[in-house]
């Protein structure tokens, strides 16, 4: 079974390729290095190549066998998707798309996207369900909902099967230390407040305390980046069992504040930490948490890294190993 992952160079795509590597799985990761690290692929065949390109698409189809595809290739930044939407409709949906066109051509019919929160914009109801509206709130979430939107039509157009997974905060990082964030720029979180606590960074900002939360700051459902690799692995299980295609969030579940995931990162880093409090980012919504019943229940998907602390001691590994 040959995965074709493409953006597997990334942080959320490295770990993938490890963990279908580590499953027997055949791998061959497509990524233009963009944002990616080459040394973030631990295996497989690696192609180094743009999903703009579509002479070397209908090449790296005619050339392998594929039996589904994993897609992570997408810019991520919401600030930068509102300053210039081109960039994020160019490469999230037209490369897309070309990668959806060369699959059809070449009858490969499994596809995972990494969908994402975004998707739903301001909720209107928290815990989030996939049932909630789709309305989202800058061209980042649009561009993931119009990908979706257009998955839906392949399926009936052409048979495409498809898993859209809707990320909440992927976080944490590859448990055996080999793999981790590597955001440039960073904006994250976690990240952030673990290089201010390695000394990388002199401080980190919390953006707004008076939020309509128990602290004043947002809270987000951050997902270890290993669970959301095994919801992607039980995902494409569903497709090639000949599963139909389907939209599922990845969260705990459980919301944690900004000020909530300083004081964690205080207590497993043993170090202080220098916190600025910093004026609202434009477009955070105050709660954003997963309902992921419909994982568990339809995928099996049971995450085995829910507790916020876990989570940050394993990005807090690779944090300490890149700062020494
Ligand atoms: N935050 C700070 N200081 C920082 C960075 C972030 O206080 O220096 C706060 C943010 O305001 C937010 C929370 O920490 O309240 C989490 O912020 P992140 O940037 O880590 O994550 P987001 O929730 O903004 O974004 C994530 C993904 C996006 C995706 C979005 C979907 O990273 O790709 O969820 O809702 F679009």
């Amino acid at each position: 079974m040959t995965i074709l992952v493409v953006g597997g160079a990334g942080y959320i795509g490295s770990h993938m390729v490890k963990m279908l590597l580590g499953r027997g799985y055949g791998v061959t990761t497509l990524d233009n290095l963009s944002t990616g690290y080459r040394d973030a692929v631990l295996g497989g065949e690696f192609i180094h190549g743009d999903l703009a390109d579509r002479t070397l698409l209908d090449k790296v189809f005619s050339e392998h066998r594929i039996d589904g595809v994993m897609h992570f290739a997408s810019f991520i930044q919401v600030g930068e998707s509102v300053q210039n939407p081109a960039k994020y409709y160019e490469n999230n949906v037209v490369n897309t798309l070309n990668l959806l066109n060369a699959m059809v051509a070449h009858d490969v019919k499994r596809f995972i996207f990494s969908s994402s929160a975004a998707v739903y914009g301001e909720p209107i109801r928290v815990p989030i369900d996939e049932t909630h509206p789709k309305n989202p709130i800058n061209p980042y979430g649009r561009s993931k909902w119009i990908v979706e939107q257009i998955l839906a039509d392949y399926d009936r157009a052409h048979a495409l099967k498809s898993v859209c997974l809707r990320y909440f905060n992927a976080a944490g990082a590859d448990p055996d230390g080999q793999l981790g964030e590597r955001h440039e720029p960073e904006t994250h979180l976690i990240p952030l407040v673990l290089q201010a606590a390695s000394g990388r960074r002199e401080s980190v900002q919390v953006f707004g305390r008076d939020y309509d939360t128990p602290d004043g700051t947002c809270i987000r459902d951050y997902v270890h980046v290993t669970d959301l690799c095994e919801a992607h692995l039980l995902a494409m299980d569903r497709l090639l069992k000949g599963g139909s295609s389907a939209a599922f969030n990845l969260g705990n579940g459980n919301g944690f504040s900004v000020q909530e995931m300083i004081d964690t990162a205080c207590k497993v880093t043993d170090k202080d930490i220098q916190v600025n409090d910093a004026p609202r980012r434009e477009g955070d919504p105050a709660r954003l948490v997963a309902d992921a019943t419909l994982a568990r229940k339809e995928l099996s998907w049971n995450p085995c890294y829910d507790e916020l602390e876990t989570i940050v001691r394993h990005a807090w590994q690779w944090e300490i190993a890149g700062s020494r």
